[in-house]
């Protein structure tokens, strides 16, 4: 029998998170490939993006912008086609050679794990991408190297890419500075980790009901021993 992929006729899951927070992923998305994705890579699949952020048919629109190298085809040639939602996002150098050349010799890391890599990760991103400012007297920056006190060490190779007005958000949000810093850290910790606000909810919920029947359980004691004292 043919295989049907009825992609069209799936219902996307019911979100889970808060309407508050797909709204920042969804703008934070749009920096991170308006702004971040010149220099870095992140290891998310269009899919990823449906029904958190974009509907299934954003989704796929969002993908079929990028050209994805495929084959072979039949003849044994290699082909290039629109992206589709099973597509990874492309990644902004084919090696780390090109990747150093552009830069530099400085490596722009992968971002997917990034608020998880360095100690209070959030705001440790959210700081490095609004903390750029001159070094203090008497220091000189050498090369590329840029001042950014919130880099360890003071000097980093990644200048300022955010400005005011940068990005045009689509929901008519004004695009300041620490407004698309904040998003698109939200966006970078969601692709981190996109079950924590539901694992962090079992979590409560486990502890709502351990809670209950710890109480059960010391008035059951009291109930059953009360004849005996
Ligand atoms: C490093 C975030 C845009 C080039 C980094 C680091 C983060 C980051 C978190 C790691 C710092 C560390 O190792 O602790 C971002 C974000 C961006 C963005 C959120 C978008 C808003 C860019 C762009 C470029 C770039 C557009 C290239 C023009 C680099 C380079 C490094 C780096 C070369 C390595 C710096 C070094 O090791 O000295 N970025 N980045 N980044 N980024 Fe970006």
């Amino acid at each position: 029998p043919t295989r049907v992929l009825a992609e069209e006729n799936v219902e996307p899951p019911k979100p889970t998170l808060q309407p508050i927070l797909t709204v920042s992923i969804r703008r934070g998305y749009q920096v991170y490939k308006e702004v971040c994705a010149a220099c870095h890579s992140l290891k998310l699949a269009y899919r990823n993006l449906v029904g958190v952020s974009h509907t299934l048919a954003e989704a796929k629109a969002e993908a079929a912008e990028i050209e994805v190298e495929d084959g072979p085809d039949d003849t044994g040639a290699m082909f290039t086609r629109p992206g589709k939602l099973t597509d990874r996002f492309p990644n902004p150098y084919p090696n780390e050679e090109a990747a150093r050349a552009a830069n530099a010799g400085a490596l722009p890391p992968d971002l997917t794990l990034m608020t998880k890599a360095r100690p209070d990760g959030q705001n440790y991103v959210f700081s490095l991408i609004t903390g750029y400012c001159d070094p203090p007297e008497g220091i000189e920056m050498r090369g590329n190297l840029h001042y950014n006190k919130y880099f360890p060490g003071g000097a980093i190779a990644m200048a300022r890419n955010l400005y005011d007005g940068i990005v045009e958000y689509d929901d008519g949000t004004p695009a300041t500075t620490s407004q698309m810093a904040k998003d698109v850290t939200t966006f970078l910790s969601w692709a981190a980790e996109p079950e924590m606000e539901e694992r962090k909810l079992l979590g409560l919920k486990g502890l709502l009901l351990t809670a209950s029947l710890v109480g059960l359980s010391w008035y059951w004691k009291r109930y059953k021993w009360s004849l005996l004292k």
